[in-house]
Order: C-alpha cells, then sequence, then structure tokens
C-alpha cells in the first residue's frame, strides 16, 4: 500500500526522514509491501513544495545542501504554510517534526489539531503538544478516527512507547526510572573524559543530538517533558510539566564535580523518574551521583535507558539510542509501518 506524507518541519529529523525514504524505498517495499510518497515539505526557514504526486526525497535533500532552502525546488505548489499544506497537500499522514516547545506546546499544537480535524493520521517526534495537552491529542485522535504514533519522542527510535503500551499490555505499570536525554548523557561522558561543558555541548550540537534551542536539554526540561509523556501516555496518570521536580538539570555541575566523582569511582548522571507514592505520582529530573554498580552509571555518551516498574515482571529496562538524526528518523519509519499495518489489515 502506498501512504502519501506530508512532512511539517524539515530541519535534522524531517531531512532524516527523506535520507530513510530514499535509503530503505526497496527493503520496504520488498519486504511490508509499504510505499512512502513525500507529498509536501513545509518549514517556517526553508520554504514549502508540494505536489500531489510526489516529491523525490533526494532532489530534496540535494537542492536543499546546494541552495540552503527549498525556495526554488522546482513543484506545482510552493510557499503554503504549515496549516494550507495539513489541508491541501495530497496527503494520508501528517509528519509533524517541527520545532518543540514543552513549555507551550508551540505552533505544533495548531498542527496537531488541525490534522486531526482535516481526518489525516499523525506521526511525530515533537513532544511539545503531547505535553502540554496529551489527553485533548489522543482523544482528538480517535474522535477523528485516525492513527496517532508519537514514538519517536521519547528515546528517539528506542521502542520505549510501543514496549510499555503494546508489549507489557496486561502489566500494571506502576513507575519508571531511567536516563531520558540523550544530550545532557553525552556532555556528562564527554566532561568524563576530559572536555570542558563548551566543548562537549558544542559537540552535541554538532552531532544532532541538541534541541534547537539547547537550555532545554540541559535544564532537564527535555527529560521532564519525557516524564510527562511517559506518565500521561503509558501510566495514563495526569501529570503536568510544572509538577515534575527540577533543579536546574546538569547546569549546577562544575568539571571539578565530574572529576570528583571519577576519583571516586562513581558518576554523576541526570535522572528523570516517576513513581507513586501514597497514592500520588511523584515526579522529578535530578542530577545524582551514582556508584559505578548502578546500572545507569553504565549508560554513557548518546545512549539513554528506561526500567518500568510493573507487577507481572517486576522490572524491564530498554537501552538505546535516546537522540540523533539516524535514531529519531528510524522512529517516524517505525511509526509509518505501523500505521501501514493497521491500514492494510483494515482492509483485509
Ligand atoms: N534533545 C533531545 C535529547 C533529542 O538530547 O535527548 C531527543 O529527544
Amino acid at each position: 500500500m502506498k501512504l502519501k506524507v506530508a512532512l511539517i518541519g524539515f530541519g535534522v529529523v524531517g531531512q532524516g526522514v527523506a535520507k530513510l525514504f530514499a535509503e530503505k524505498k526497496q527493503f520496504l517495499l520488498e519486504r511490508y509491501g509499504a510505499e512512502f510518497v513525500i507529498t509536501a515539505v513545509s518549514d517556517v526557514k526553508k520554504g514549502a513544495v508540494a505536489d500531489p504526486e510526489g516529491l523525490d526525497p533526494e532532489a530534496l535533500l540535494d537542492h536543499l545542501g546546494k541552495r540552503g532552502d527549498l525556495t526554488s525546488f522546482p513543484a506545482p505548489e510552493r510557499g503554503w504554510d504549515a496549516l494550507t499544506t495539513i489541508r491541501r497537500a495530497n496527503a494520508d499522514v501528517v509528519v509533524e517534526v517541527s520545532w518543540t516547545d514543552v513549555r507551550t506546546g508551540g505552533a505544533a499544537m495548531a498542527h496537531f489539531r488541525e490534522a486531526f480535524a482535516c481526518g489525516r493520521h499523525l506521526v511525530t517526534t515533537n513532544k511539545g503538544p503531547l505535553v502540554v495537552a496529551p489527553f485533548e491529542m489522543m482523544e482528538a485522535a480517535a474522535k477523528a478516527g485516525v492513527e496517532f504514533r508519537f514514538e519517536g519522542t521519547v528515546m528517539s527510535g528506542t521502542p520505549v512507547i510501543s514496549t510499555a503500551r503494546k508489549g507489557l499490555r496486561g502489566c500494571e505499570i506502576r513507575g519508571f526510572a531511567g536516563i531520558l536525554n540523550g544530550t545532557t548523557n553525552f556532555i556528562l561522558t564527554r566532561m568524563e573524559e576530559g572536555l570542558s561543558y563548551e566543548q562537549a555541548l558544542a559537540e552535541a550540537q554538532r552531532l544532532g543530538y541538541a534541541e534547537a534551542d539547547p537550555s532545554g536539554d540541559v535544564l532537564g526540561w527535555d527529560a521532564a517533558g519525557k516524564v510527562v509523556i511517559l506518565a500521561n501516555t503509558v501510566l495514563r496518570k495526569p501529570l503536568k510539566l510544572d509538577e515534575v521536580e527540577l533543579a536546574g538539570g546538569i547546569t549546577r555541575l562544575s568539571e571539578r564535580d565530574i572529576q570528583q566523582a571519577k576519583q571516586a569511582g562513581e558518576r554523576w548522571k541526570l535522572v528523570a523518574e516517576a513513581q507513586m507514592e501514597n497514592g500520588n505520582l511523584k515526579a522529578s529530573v535530578l542530577a545524582k551521583r551514582l556508584p559505578l554498580t548502578d546500572p545507569l552509571a553504565a549508560v554513557t555518551g548518546p545512549t539513554n535507558a528506561v526500567t518500568f516498574f510493573t507487577d507481572l515482571l517486576g522490572p524491564v529496562t530498554i537501552v538505546g539510542p535516546g537522540a540523533g538524526q539516524r535514531e529519531t528518523a528510524f522512529a517516524v519509519l517505525a511509526d509509518l509501518l505501523d500505521i501501514h499495518a493497521t491500514l492494510v489489515a483494515r482492509q483485509a
């Protein structure tokens, strides 16, 4: 089955999706009978183009690489803003990978609402609307009868949400704890290896781990947003961003703190967790000095980990990439394939 895709956002993740479509085209067709065609791209900085017959992903990337934007890319339609693209593009699925704002939800709030109002399936890696209004968004999708997937909002393409929601179906998940931000874990690892904070942050930005505004990563807001998403969508407990205890993320740690911990056989980690305490969900994102024997201490670089505390299996831990272009684009691909399989099964 062919699925036509409108890409809202053509930054690190959007370009990663286009790369994967080109690279995996033959494999996806042969293995799953799936064909994904980009019919529109809309990006506030790079411009917008649409073609109901499809845009060649390699040509889009090549043009962007040479010209820096898409404004002169040959296409029958151009200049549509995100909402017009969602309304008018010849698309079955909207892939929303625009700028994330976990505090207000940002422009993505309107993009999500419009996608559901127009009856489009939605795949996203954008945490904003799922942090600010998770139940509204899940209910709007259900009411519209469309598929809604957001695996890439937590730990990039590592299947955390699908494992918790599908693989652990039947278990009661009572809480979770882990490392949920790739940028800060990478910075802590590189600082332990001798880099300064500024050098390590610059490297994380260059490698595409950090958000467009990296203050959300280092102050702990990004990890707190993921705690909120997991609490609402996996634990099904309402939790708001301002209810997550935060203490400056990793910004209060000095190079000296990190070296002192190393000498003592310990490691600083930004630990994100949510647990029931006396009937209330208590959530936090705090820098903690862990002994090397703690399993989380062994999780280094942009790798993340989360342990779900379940009633039937006990603790279940998932370890994998927490950030990165290819890793996050994979989350979009996996979600699209899941929707594809759902729609194929519905047709049968
Ligand atoms: N900036 C995020 C991180 C990207 O470093 O984890 C993935 O959500």
